[in-house]
């Protein structure tokens, strides 16, 4: 399968339009070694020819101009992107759908959490039907099914496993800080004719040995590297909300997803995304991001094509 990783950021992006953290103010006068990284998104593709979009950024007109394999090729009205699948409702990964409504209606993949609260909180269905609607596509993930598996069309030769992950529902939802099955998820990805798998969560609040069972059998990981502490949000002086309150596992620490990501077979490729403009590992001159290079774990950048 290919994934061009289309933004590696978390929520505001790296430099975050109103942030004067060390980090973002550094990449803006630049005085540290860092590369600009757009709101979370990949897109997926087994043919390379239609592609996946998973997760719609509100960076995503940039993103799509930025990657020549997602361009109208054909037809006068034309993309690349042959549907869209959702890991949660929150704004960096669903907003992206409102730029696209020039080709609705497009099937929409999504667990019935997501799909409610994008009706009713942050009512992306509701909105877009006046622009022709999407087909939902339901991920059957919820609390008596922890994992669903489904196909997509576009994708012929890949089998797609949804896992619920503990994370967190966004602040629309009346599941925040109570979240249940289907709130997020993530995406273990077979591609039977390579006999090769991906696993892909940007939203990883905590590993227990069913989600652990699915890290193992990847060949890749791409995986939730909001921040490096728990705490860096405080300790920045830019917010209160730790990484357990948002749904996001540290790097650092016991505990850590670090320490996780030490206990995979050594042949797996890992790399991380969902970087939050707070985390140190974006000044590539850091000891955080050396520490990264010793244990052999990538940090993603927009444009990161991955072949798996
Ligand atoms: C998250 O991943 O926790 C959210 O996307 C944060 C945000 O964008 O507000
Ligand atoms: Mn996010
Ligand atoms: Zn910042």
């Amino acid at each position: 399968m290919h994934v061009l990783v289309l933004g590696a950021a978390a929520g505001g992006g790296f430099p975050q339009w109103n942030c004067n953290c060390a980090l973002c103010r550094g990449l803006r006068e630049g005085s540290i070694e860092a590369t600009p990284r757009t709101q979370s998104s990949i897109a997926l593709s087994s043919d390379g020819e239609r592609w996946l979009l998973i997760n719609a950024s509100p960076d995503i007109r940039a993103q799509l101009t930025a990657n020549p394999e997602l361009h109208p090729r054909r037809i006068p009205r034309d993309s690349g992107i042959a549907g869209v699948l959702l890991v949660d409702a929150q704004i960096d990964h669903a907003t992206g759908l409102l730029s696209l409504r020039e080709g609705c209606p497009f099937d929409v993949w999504c667990t019935p959490n997501v799909h409610q609260d994008l009706s009713s909180g942050f009512p992306l269905f509701r909105m877009l039907e006046h622009w022709g609607g999407l087909n939902w596509r339901s991920i059957a993930v919820d609390e008596e099914h922890p994992e669903a598996t489904f196909s997509v069309p576009a994708c012929p030769g890949l089998t797609f496993t949804a896992v619920a992950l503990t994370s967190n529902a966004p602040p629309y939802s009346p599941r925040r800080g109570a979240p249940t099955a289907g709130d997020n998820i993530g995406l273990l990805i077979e591609d039977r004719p390579r006999g090769t798998r991906l696993f892909y969560a940007p939203g990883l609040g905590r590993l227990d040995d069913r989600v652990r069972g699915f890290l193992h059998q990847a060949d890749c990981v791409l995986v939730d590297g909001t921040l490096w502490h728990d705490d860096e949000l405080i300790r920045a002086g830019v917010g209160q909300a730790t990484g357990a309150d948002m749904g996001h596992l540290a790097l650092a620490g016991t505990g850590g997803l670090l320490e996780e990501l030490a206990r995979l077979p050594a042949a797996t490729r890992r790399v991380l995304i969902h970087i939050n403009n707070t985390n140190p590992i974006l000044d590539e001159r850091s000891s955080e991001r050396a520490t990264l290079v010793d244990a052999g774990i990538e940090v993603a950048c927009d444009g990161l094509h991955l072949e798996i």
